[in-house]
């Protein structure tokens, strides 16, 4: 018999213990033994299935020597960080969907993970039930990775498709969004683009092999999206997307940001919708490969958890192709980026072409909205500054 410990009884804490109850056989067939949840630290005592589980005293995971595994879902950094050292200093595997805390610590948990002969993995940081840690670092590991691109957000998706798809209020799309277990507990963090930095910073540490800092990452999230842009962009042949966006530049530089996106409707990400995520990882000898599926939610992350856990188990002797330098050097202001842009200003497409030169039209209604040739982003803010701008975007190439 194999013990875990669960930290936190939220979403992806109640479906770890979900997924080990109900996928028991096929579990115990690879494991070889039967996989057994012994402990879950809560806060609140509360009745239910777990009740004779429940401990709010870390120091018996902590100690208990039967305990071999602990999946950490409480979620933030504080508790967390000193849950996740503490059960590493002990010797037990730690397996967590916590983008914050992998995005801010990781390098040094993983180095003290390493140090302690034991894992700390966290495929579910990023996309939810989609593996895409994993293979990014083995199955791609004989790629350069020159950009990672992708909807990492599924509360973002799932409100845009509800607001474009059924006319939903934002507010009550978020509801929906909330209610079905996607959102983060406090969801400035989805709307406002950080949870999807978090993800692209993850992303970026492990393809470029080194710190990205999220303090140094622009995050955008959608509260500035307007329908009417939407609206026009469907015209013209793009659906408006939050990516979260690494870019490999020249050198050993590299490059990061979160923002809405005109994506041109042939490219598959455009199309991706609802609480789904998709990845697209850009390698030198692969090209474009795509990740999708189900980026939120109970089940999804907590089945991204649980074979993270059974990896721990079976992972003998410890694989150590994941980790990165804990340098932050080398990182790029994203506004030297190039690509079209586009823009909605209260003015003429005379106004437009003054200042941009060539431009294509794709609407003109009292105001103007149009797409740029491919300029970087500080050339778009700087030859803007004349123009008064209602909206503007990268346009995805
Ligand atoms: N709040 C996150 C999302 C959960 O909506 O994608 C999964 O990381």
């Amino acid at each position: 018999m194999i013990q875990i410990a669960i930290l936190g009884l939220g979403t992806v804490g109640t479906g770890v213990a979900k997924v080990v109850a109900e996928n028991k056989r096929q579990i115990e067939r690879k494991l070889g033994e039967p996989l057994e949840v012994k402990t879950v630290l809560v806060r609140h005592f509360k009745d239910g299935l777990y009740r004779q589980l429940m401990t709010n005293d870390f120091q018996k995971i902590e100690n208990d020597p039967e305990i071999r595994v602990v999946v950490e879902t409480i979620g933030g950094v504080e508790a967390a960080y000193e849950y996740t050292r503490r059960a590493l200093e002990a010797g037990k595997h730690v397996v967590t969907a916590n983008k914050q805390l992998v995005a801010e610590h990781g390098c040094e948990l993983l180095e003290l993970a390493k140090r302690k002969n034991v894992s700390y993995l966290f495929e579910a940081s990023v996309g939810g039930g989609i593996p895409i840690l994993h293979p990014l670092t083995q199955c791609m590991a004989a790629n350069r990775i020159d950009e990672i691109y992708g909807i990492l957000n599924g509360t973002t998706n799932y409100i845009l498709t509800r607001m474009v798809r059924a006319g939903a209020t934002f507010q009550d799309a978020l509801r929906e969004a909330q209610e079905k277990g996607y959102a983060e507990a406090d969801p400035t963090a989805d709307v406002e683009g950080i949870d999807a930095g978090r993800k692209i910073c993850i992303l970026g540490d492990l393809a470029f092999g080194r710190q990205m800092d999220p303090e140094a990452v622009p995050m955008e999230g959608i509260c500035k999206l307007s329908l009417q842009d939407v609206k026009i962009a469907q015209r013209a042949g793009y659906r408006i997307k939050l990516l979260g966006r690494a870019v490999r530049l020249p050198g050993s530089g590299r490059t990061a940001y979160v923002a809405p996106h005109l994506i041109p409707e042939d490219n598959p990400i455009a199309n991706v919708e609802d609480v789904f995520n998709a990845v697209m990882v850009r390698g030198n000898a692969t090209g474009d490969v795509m990740f999708y599926g189900k980026g939120a939610g109970e089940l999804p992350t907590a089945s991204a958890c649980v074979a993270d856990v059974m990896e721990c188990l079976q992972a003998s002797p410890r694989r150590d192709e994941i980790g990165w330098d804990g340098g932050t050097e080398g990182f790029a202001d994203p506004l030297s980026l190039k690509s079209r842009h586009y823009f909605r200003i209260a003015g003429s497409l005379a106004d437009a072409a003054a200042v941009f030169g060539q431009v294509e039209v794709l609407s003109e209604n009292g105001e103007t909205a149009f797409l740029t040739e491919a300029v970087s982003g500080q050339e778009a803010a700087q030859l803007s500054q004349s123009l008064k701008v209602l909206a503007c975007m990268r346009v995805l190439a």
